[in-house]
This record gives structure tokens, C-alpha cells and sequence, in this order.
């Protein structure tokens, strides 16, 4: 990691990197699995959650003045009905669950710990606000996906392996337009969970 830095931001703070992280989950998420053809709009109202929320943080990796990569983190009890739906008839109290969004890194900066370190400090961040459970959730594509790169390798292991483990129960659903579409379509997200304490 040398050369690159991660801070963790809070509060009013976080709307200065709000663009940021708009330009890097278009860059990224443009990539298999998501296939996000981002827009301006769609994230205008998707930051919006984070900028609004209380407990909610932004763990940014920089290099010198440029954010190459970002993770994000909120309360569930702070997020969409949508989101908070998912996890109405389990046996989760909603208010001891930290939700983390996404992770997103420019591909010149991965392997090289910052994914892993952007899970310690959502974690350390989730349990300083008293919270038993993280979670995430995940896009789900067929296996024989047309735009699946050869060789692709999900990140299962990589979560299995920091200590979370599948909800197969539960799952949510998000629209958005992938790149080789025209018109947004709806996608199946299912959830990982891990115990913090
Ligand atoms: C998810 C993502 C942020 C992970 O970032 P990353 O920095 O490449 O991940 P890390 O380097 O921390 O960890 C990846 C592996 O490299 C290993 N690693 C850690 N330090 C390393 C080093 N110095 N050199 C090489 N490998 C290293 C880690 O141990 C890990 O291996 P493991 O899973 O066997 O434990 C990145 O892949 C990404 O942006 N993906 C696209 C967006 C995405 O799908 N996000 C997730 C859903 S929101």
C-alpha cells in the first residue's frame, strides 16, 4: 500500500467527496458483474441516503490529492424502505445491523490490501457505534452471462475469507441500466452477513 493512504470521513464531511464517489462507482461498476452505465441522476438520489444518514462513513484510499478508491457505510435503520424490507421477517433486529455499500477501487490499485483494509475499518467503524451485524449485499448474474469475462473470478472467497457468510434468504431488488441495455432493468442483490462481536 505504500503510497496510498486510507481515511475515514464522517459526518457534514462527507458531501465534499460526494462527487468522488459518484465518478469512481461509475468507473468501476461499468465492469462485470455490475455493468452499471452510471448516471449523474441516478446518483445524485443514491448519495443522498449517505449524505443524510447519522453513522453513516466514507473510508477513502488517496494517493497524494487523487481518490483512487472509496467503501462506504450506514446504519440499515438509516437506509431506503427498500433495503430495510429485505430484512423484515428474519429475526434481525434492524438496528444492530451496519449496512456496507459498495467498494470500489481503480483496477491499477488492486491486490494489494486496500480491499481488506476498507472491510477493517467499516468494521472498526460499525462496532464503535455498537452495532452486532454487517452486512452487504451483491449483484447475482447467471453464469453464462454474455459480457462475463473469460476467467472471471467472483469475489466469494475474498468475502468468505474476511468472515462473511451468504443470507441466502434474503435478497433485494435494484434497477438500474446496464451498458448493454437501453432501458433499465430490475436485478436480484443477496445478502452476506457477518457477526462483529
Ligand atoms: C473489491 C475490491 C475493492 C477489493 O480490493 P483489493 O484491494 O483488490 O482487495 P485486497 O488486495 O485487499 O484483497 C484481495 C486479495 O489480495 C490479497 N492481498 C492483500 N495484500 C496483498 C498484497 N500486498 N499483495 C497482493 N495481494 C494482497 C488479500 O489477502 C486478498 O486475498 P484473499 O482474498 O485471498 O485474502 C476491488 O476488487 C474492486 O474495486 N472491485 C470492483 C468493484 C466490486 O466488485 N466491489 C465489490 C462490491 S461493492
Amino acid at each position: 500500500m505504500a503510497g496510498v493512504r486510507t481515511i475515514k470521513i464522517t459526518g457534514q464531511d462527507i458531501h465534499q467527496y460526494l462527487d468522488k464517489l459518484a465518478a469512481l462507482r461509475i468507473e468501476v461498476f461499468r465492469h462485470f458483474p455490475y455493468l452499471y452505465d452510471g448516471s449523474q441522476a441516478y446518483e445524485k438520489k443514491y448519495l443522498q441516503t449517505y449524505a443524510k444518514a447519522n453513522g453513516s462513513a466514507i473510508i477513502l484510499a488517496t494517493e497524494q490529492e487523487e481518490v483512487v478508491g472509496a467503501s462506504t457505510c450506514i446504519p440499515l435503520s438509516e437506509e431506503t424502505s427498500a433495503l430495510k424490507q429485505s430484512f423484515k421477517n428474519t429475526a434481525y433486529n434492524m438496528d444492530e445491523i451496519m449496512f456496507f455499500g459498495e467498494s470500489v477501487l481503480k483496477e491499477t490499485y488492486r491486490g494489494r490490501g486496500i480491499g481488506v483494509e476498507f472491510f477493517r475499518q467499516r468494521e472498526g467503524h460499525a462496532r464503535q457505534l455498537e452495532k452486532k451485524y454487517a452486512t452487504f449485499c451483491a449483484v447475482q448474474r447467471t453464469s453464462n452471462h454474455p459480457l462475463r469475462p473469460a476467467g472471471y473470478q467472483s469475489l466469494h472467497n475474498f468475502w468468505k475469507k474476511r468472515g462473511y457468510t451468504p443470507l441466502p434468504q434474503v435478497s433485494t431488488q435494484m434497477e438500474w441500466k446496464d451498458v448493454d441495455q437501453s432501458e433499465e432493468s430490475s436485478k436480484t442483490l443477496n445478502f452476506w452477513i457477518k457477526k462483529l462481536v
